[in-house]
């Protein structure tokens, strides 16, 4: 039997399910829990210490699910504790804060723990994940914005939500999808769907887009030296524009992307002979 298989699998049978949170301390992992859980929220921060356990059961595509849900403490002293509970994972629920970009840099360190955890013979790919964005309330300090998070998620094949744990924003919907996503790989042999782990768009494109995010000036957002040609400007410029056109290219971000890379293109141009 696959390391990722439910127990049960039969059609209009209840199911039994394993899910669990990860992402780093204060993110709001075990709030939007309990907010889909127990509908409410607790502002006060009572860190989870190693690991919170809980069941709940849920009607999805009218069977019954039994849902085990294993809370994970997000602080790096609890490492020890958690470790162990990556194991047999249907579903992983993945939180950042959106206005922590620390704890949205981190997501990479958490999929490498897991990866780490479950060994050479463990199965990543036949694992629904969910990102979640999470405090989108906190709109002042929001510094991690929509199109990147969701790049990075759909870039790996991982659905992505924007949640408030505060307001409730997102959370149905988000764990409703998670829910019918576990199912339906359940329903196909604990093997993730094509449809759910290919991404619409290259990873060159994704890549371009983190790149010129993170560029500096016009030159570096182009990809040329400073100081380069009209003729290696265009030439740069024509590249990316082909690769990001908004009519070819559906990566979240890539409107912006091809916005900067044109504007990158004029201001340069205006300063070469
Ligand atoms: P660890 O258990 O330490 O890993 O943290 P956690 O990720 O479980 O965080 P927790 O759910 O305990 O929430 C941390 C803090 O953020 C608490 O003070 C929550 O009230 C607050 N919080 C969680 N979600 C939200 C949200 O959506 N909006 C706002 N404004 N605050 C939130
Ligand atoms: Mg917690």
């Amino acid at each position: 039997m696959e390391a990722n298989m439910p127990k049960r699998k039969e059609p209009g049978k209840s199911l039994r399910i394993k899910v669990i949170s990860m992402g780093n301390a204060e993110v709001g992992k075990s709030c939007i829990i309990k907010r889909y859980c127990e509908k409410r929220f607790v502002s006060k921060y009572l860190a989870t210490i190693g690991i919170d356990y809980g069941v709940t059961k849920v009607q999805v595509k009218e069977r019954e699910v039994k849902v085990n849900i294993f809370d994970m403490a997000g602080h790096p002293f609890f490492y020890e504790v958690r470790n162990e509970f990556y194991k047999d994972t249907q579903g992983v629920i993945l939180v950042y804060d959106v206005g922590q970009k620390d704890s949205f840099d981190a997501l990479d360190a958490w999929l490498a723990e897991m990866k780490q955890e479950l060994g050479p013979h463990g199965n990543m790919e036949n694992i629904i994940f969910v990102v979640c964005a999470n405090k989108i309330d906190c709109t002042k300090h929001r510094c991690v914005d929509e199109s990147e998070g969701r790049l990075w998620a759909e870039s790996k094949g991982f659905l992505y939500f924007e949640t408030s744990a505060q307001t409730g924003e997102g959370i149905n919907e988000m764990f409703q999808t998670f829910y019918v996503s576990i199912v339906d790989l359940c329903e196909n042999g604990g093997k993730r769907p094509i449809t759910n782990s290919s991404a619409s768009f290259t990873k060159e494109q994704a890549d371009t887009i983190r790149r010129i995010r993170n560029s500096k000036d016009s030159w570096d957002m182009l990809g040329v030296k400073p100081g380069a040609s009209r003729d290696e400007v265009n030439k740069a410029y024509r590249k990316l524009a082909v690769l990001l056109h908004p009519d070819k290219c559906v990566a979240p971000g890539s409107e912006d992307a091809f916005k900067a890379v044109v504007n990158a293109r004029t201001a340069l141009l205006k300063n070469i002979k």
